[in-house]
């Protein structure tokens, strides 16, 4: 069977930005920022996502188009007999991990989406406001797993037909509408009594922050799972390109995309953080609670929550498919399954391991795997934090050791210039080096 392909080089950007582009810019940004002193994490997430992350997005996308296979399948066909593929493991796992979560949240956003429709949402409950009402749909059984299963159904129905295209199309429409629709929301909460201890928190670094050794791991981890980055999706998005289309203006293109996403959305929801008093280290219910309360108070709120819970519930269903895409190509090659059987499959199990994480809301809020972590927060701990990164730091190796310099170069599409240089002595030298070291400090 002849490999699937990209039609256009604009099908591929499109599909990496919806990759990049989801809960993780929005829901992700803002709650970690918010736990990690607001400034000084925007800052080091900054740093990483310009040192690390777009030369390994520019990196990570090269070895999938060189090698044409899934994320195991590219490194056993670049580096055969030797134990790169490993690479690859970390991959997969994350890929289980990240999906099992993102679709629970995903299900809230669904669920908002809904409410907006209904008019539910349009104010805020007598008793216990939004918070109250957050609350109270988490801590149900069936309620979020209902919209959680409502999610990865589609995402399935996405990777094993073929409307993906469709989706690529609908961003085309619907990112545009939600960078719009962030930009007037940013322009109303920046108008809010308060809003100026919100923008300090964000754009004014408290330094003592940097002292915490955690603060980095966390903004590390922040950056490649915004960028999809060491997972191998964007690496398998890759392998579907051919060998004509050109990627470091691309790599430079989807990073900078995200990148504005993440900092609008810090926009919007820090200064309505601090005018609504909410608590900014709420943790992941955090642009939930926020939300609302904008939309409550901002003229025609109840239109721009609907239109936006519907672009974010597509923004997170784009991010989604490219996560399932990559245990779905990875098991098609292993085991010789369709597309449909390998995708069913996969996602099915990815739904299961997600009623963890949403009963870990409700009836096993007291289930702490790591820390004081609960079970959304420890899987996410393991697969952004550790496993995407080691699958970053073993990619920069495989690229900057096992390959000889001019391949590459060809390989990235770069030439032995300024730029070419740039990129390999970062990812060759500075890459691995600064993971090693945010990974051996945050152990202590
Ligand atoms: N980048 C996506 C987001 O920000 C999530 C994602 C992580 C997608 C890893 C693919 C791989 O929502």
């Amino acid at each position: 069977m002849a490999r699937e392909q990209w039609g256009t080089k604009l099908g591929f950007m499109l599909a990496a930005m919806g990759s990049a582009v989801g809960l993780g810019n929005i829901w992700r940004f803002s709650f970690v920022a918010g736990e990690n002193g607001g400034g000084a994490f925007l800052l080091l997430y900054l740093v990483f996502v310009f040192l690390i992350g777009i030369p390994l997005l520019l990196t990570e996308v090269s070895i999938g188009r060189k090698a044409k296979s899934d994320v195991i399948g590219s490194y056993k066909t670049l580096a055969p007999r030797t134990p790169w593929f490993m690479t690859g493991f970390f991959g997969v796992c994350s890929a289980f991990l990240i999906l099992s979560f993102y679709a629970v949240v995903a299900g809230w956003a669904l669920y908002y989406f809904v409410n907006y429709v209904t008019g539910n949402f349009f104010q805020a409950p007598a008793e216990g406001g939004f918070e109250g009402a957050f609350g109270g749909f988490i801590s149900q059984g069936w309620q979020p797993l209902f919209w959680s299963a409502l999610f990865m159904t589609l995402t399935i129905i996405i990777v094993f037909s073929g409307v993906k295209k469709g989706i690529e199309m609908a961003n085309k429409i619907f990112m545009p509408l939600l960078a719009l629709l962030l930009i007037i929301l940013a322009g109303f909460s920046l108008s809010l009594d308060g809003a100026m201890e919100g923008l300090a928190f964000l754009f004014q670094p408290d330094w003592s922050a940097l002292t915490q050794p955690s603060i980095y791991i966390q903004a590390l981890g922040q950056a490649f799972f915004s960028l999809s980055l060491g997972m191998g999706a964007l690496l398998t998005y890759g392998s579907y390109l051919s060998d004509d289309k050109r990627l470091p203006s691309a790599a430079v293109g989807i990073g900078l995309m995200d990148t504005f996403f993440a900092v609008i959305s810090g926009l919007v929801i820090f200064p309505a953080v601090f005018a609504f008093s909410i608590d900014p280290t709420s943790g992941p219910p955090l642009v939930f609670i926020t939300l609302p309360s904008i939309f409550e108070q901002m003229p025609l709120g109840g239109i721009a929550g609907l239109l936006f819970f519907f672009a974010l519930s597509l923004a997170a269903l784009s991010s989604a498919i490219s996560i399932l895409e990559v245990p779905t190509a990875y098991f098609m090659r292993l085991f010789n399954w369709t597309r449909k059987k390998s995708s069913v499959i996969v996602g099915s199990i990815m739904f299961f391991l997600g009623i963890f994480v949403s009963l870990g809301f409700g009836i096993w809020a007291d289930v702490t795997p790591i820390a004081d972590f609960n079970i959304l927060d420890s899987m996410d701990y393991i697969a952004s934090n550790i496993f995407l990164p080691l699958g970053g730091l073993s990619m920069a190796l495989f690229v900057g050791w096992y390959f000889a310099k001019p391949t590459a170069l060809k390989a990235v599409d770069l030439k032995d210039d300024v730029f070419g240089n740039v990129w390999y002595a970062l990812v060759k030298y500075l890459v691995p080096i600064m993971i090693i070291v945010i990974f051996i400090s945050s152990i202590q």
